[in-house]
């Protein structure tokens, strides 16, 4: 039996853990925010704190002394927590600090494509200060390029807003860029880029330093009312298909996505050392090609629910071969099977959520469908479950087709009670073909 430590309490952490027990080879202990059922029933051990609290995370670190640990979320990734780990003797899956910049310096990001030419670069001006704002958006305006203002850190998922989505236009901009300064918003610098054109996907490779495997591809959707409507939230599910690819993708787009993480992986390692952990690329197929969007520096949630279930490998040996450089000697094989995942979230998420209402989820009837389910921020009290502010939970159906696994993601959904809504369409045919249709016209 291997003792395993795992950082972060959601619906991508309980996939995580699910997938750690999967061949009951380990036992789990986890720290985590809030109380989240599904993983405290297979912990060993849990430890409720806040995933970025180091000195707490050190502490139950050396009272476990597991034999490895496995980060889920970002926040524990920027603030050096795998560093801290490595420097206690625990082999570690996740990057640490400054490798994990890819995602928590969007500025890190964008340099590195530039220095190292890496495919995919894209117009971009990072700033310290509002002086030069205006002229670099002025430019991009006489050049009809839209912008996407990011805050340069961290914020949550948040803090990226687009010209088209939640900026009118260009002039729009400029004062979002002013209000990131007043208020300081992630870590007060920011990045201007020009907008794409086309459509998401993403793609995830494990990486161990040298050696990058990828998953298969998988599109989430980010929006919270169906058709693509309404704010940006953390995402609202997602869905893989049984050939491993996406229905607008073609080969040479997947191979050309890959290239571009393989090179992203060689560059990290020569700027600032080995990445270890998994990478996650966040792509925007555009005319020209897939374009880096942004990166993660660990699974997607709600990807991870799309993708662990069908990864046929012993994920204990997957996270083995990351924290010892020895992915090269592994065959990693997924199964040639869809799958759909949709979540509940409350009533008014992501703006105005509404919090600690009871939610009620009949496991017994999810199973019988043939879902699985997975929880997220949901608080367990005294045998009772309330949401919080964010996701709730989330089900997964896994079958030959698209249209099966929505059905079943779908039936098993109706067994999730409680002030929340989800999104009908997500998986659904009629979706899926706007998005083939979006790129077909977009490439003619
Ligand atoms: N699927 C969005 C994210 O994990 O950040």
């Amino acid at each position: 039996m291997m003792d395993v430590l795992l950082i972060g309490g959601g619906a991508r952490e309980h996939a995580i853990a699910r997938a750690l027990k999967k061949n009951n080879s380990v036992k789990l202990y986890t720290l985590m925010k809030n109380k989240n059922p599904g993983i405290s029933k297979i912990s060993e051990k849990v430890s409720l704190n806040a995933e970025t609290d180091l000195n707490a995370i050190k502490k139950f670190a050396e009272e476990v002394k597991p034999d490895l640990a496995v980060i889920g979320p970002e926040a524990p990734l920027g603030i050096g927590v795998a560093d801290m780990l490595w420097e206690i003797g625990i082999p570690t899956v996740g990057p640490k600090k400054l490798p994990a910049q890819i995602e928590t310096s969007k500025e890190f990001m964008r340099n590195l494509f530039k220095k190292y030419k890496i495919k995919g670069s894209l117009k971009y001006s990072a700033f310290n200060s509002y002086d030069g704002v205006e002229e670099f958006i002025d430019k991009m305006t006489n050049l009809g390029i839209e912008v996407v203002v990011k805050p340069v850190g961290l914020t949550g998922g948040k803090g990226v807003k687009v010209v088209g989505e939640q900026l009118k236009d260009n002039e729009e901009a400029k004062e979002y860029a002013k209000e990131i300064f007043e208020k300081s918003i992630g870590g007060g610098k920011l990045i201007i880029e020009e907008k794409l054109v086309g459509v998401e996907f993403t793609l995830h490779g494990f990486v161990d330093g040298k050696t990058i495997i990828f998953m298969p591809p998988v599109q989430d959707h980010p929006h919270a009312y169906e058709n693509d409507k309404g704010p940006i939230t953390g995402g609202m599910g997602s869905y893989s298909c049984s050939d491993h690819n996406l229905p607008f993708l073609t080969e040479n787009d997947l191979d050309e996505a890959k290239e571009i993480m393989k090179n992203t992986v060689e560059a990290i390692k020569k700027e600032v050392g080995a990445y270890q952990g998994i990478l996650y690329g966040q792509f925007m197929l555009t005319v020209d090609g897939p374009k880096i969007i942004e990166y993660n520096a660990r699974f997607g949630d709600p990807e991870a629910m799309n993708l662990l279930p069908i990864l046929k490998n012993d994920f204990v040996e997957v996270c083995n071969a990351i924290a010892n450089g020895e992915l090269n000697k592994m065959n990693i094989e997924f199964e040639n099977k869809a799958t759909v995942c949709k979540y509940v979230v409350p009533q008014g998420y992501p703006l105005n959520p509404v919090k600690d209402r009871e939610i009620f989820i009949d496991e017994d009837k999810i199973k019988k469908i043939g879902a699985i389910l997975y929880y997220a921020s949901i608080n367990e009290k005294d045998g009772k479950l309330y949401t919080t502010g964010s996701r709730s939970a989330a089900v997964v159906g896994v079958a030959d087709n698209i249209k099966e696994a929505e059905k079943i993601a779908e039936s098993a959904i109706q067994h999730i009670r409680g002030d929340i809504f989800y999104r009908k369409d997500i998986g659904t045919l009629n979706l899926i073909n706007k998005r083939i249709e979006k790129m077909k016209k977009l490439r003619k």
